[in-house]
């Protein structure tokens, strides 16, 4: 149906809480579309460590953001026209990607980008600020999280699966700064949006996870 509205799921939380991997499977068995926005800010991220752009310069930073030539196919996430799907994983890479989603500009930069991913039939949106900014009026809007302990022991996984060498001990250092500053930044924060349920994933498989959220799906109304 062309004309109706096209209903999104938005599913936000801290790095490493298993939105990803949850979102994933929730579009895939819906059919939907599927936003990593966490992926746009570490591409621009990606894109402004090779170029060497100093943080203090917001606007070559937002112009980074607002030219970001990038595509997705199926898994695989191209920069121009290079496959960096594993690079813009590296630890390094999602620093600099918080410390510049932090900048008012960057994010506005990258706004409009995000919604040209709301398309027929449908999308799931991950990220931080999903229901709160980018979809405000999703029909399901969910918040994950999870304990510092197994979102470490998950980022961990991810990383050595990955190729990357990683220390659990830096790891949990590591995602207490992150949350520390995606919470306590002045443009849109991590915070969960009003009306979202609340999912703690510490004790779930992905699996159970994915069940939930299509039950509240299920039950919620259409747009
Ligand atoms: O989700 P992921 O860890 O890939 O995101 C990388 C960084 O991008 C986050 O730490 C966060 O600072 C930023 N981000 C954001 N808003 C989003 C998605 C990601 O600020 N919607």
């Amino acid at each position: 149906m062309p004309n109706s509205p096209i209903p999104v799921i938005t599913i936000d939380g801290p790095t490493a809480s298993g939105k990803g991997t949850v979102a994933q499977k929730v579009a895939q068995h819906l059919g939907f579309h599927y936003l990593d926005s966490g992926a746009l800010y570490r591409l621009t991220a990606l894109s402004v460590l090779r170029r060497n752009t100093p943080l203090d310069d917001e606007h070559a930073l937002a112009k980074a953001a607002e030219h970001l030539h990038c595509h997705f196919n199926g898994a695989h996430i191209f920069l121009a026209n290079e496959d960096v799907t594993n690079d813009i994983r590296a630890e390094a890479v999602g620093n600099m990607a918080s410390k510049i989603a932090a900048i008012p500009t960057v994010r506005q930069a990258l706004y409009g980008l995000q919604l040209s991913f709301r398309q027929h039939p449908g999308l799931v949106a991950d990220g931080r600020d999903m229901g709160t900014v980018i979809f405000p009026h999703a029909a399901l809007k969910v918040f994950l999280t999870a304990s510092v302990e197994a979102r470490a022991q998950r980022r961990y996984k991810q990383l050595i699966g990955k190729g990357f060498s990683a220390n659990m001990e830096d790891l949990s250092k590591d995602l207490t700064e992150r949350d520390a500053r995606d919470s306590n930044r002045s443009s849109a924060p991590l915070k969960a949006a009003p009306g979202a349920y609340l999912l703690d994933t510490s004790a779930m498989t992905a699996d159970q996870a994915v069940e939930q959220i299509l039950s509240w799906h299920a039950a919620a109304k259409p747009i």
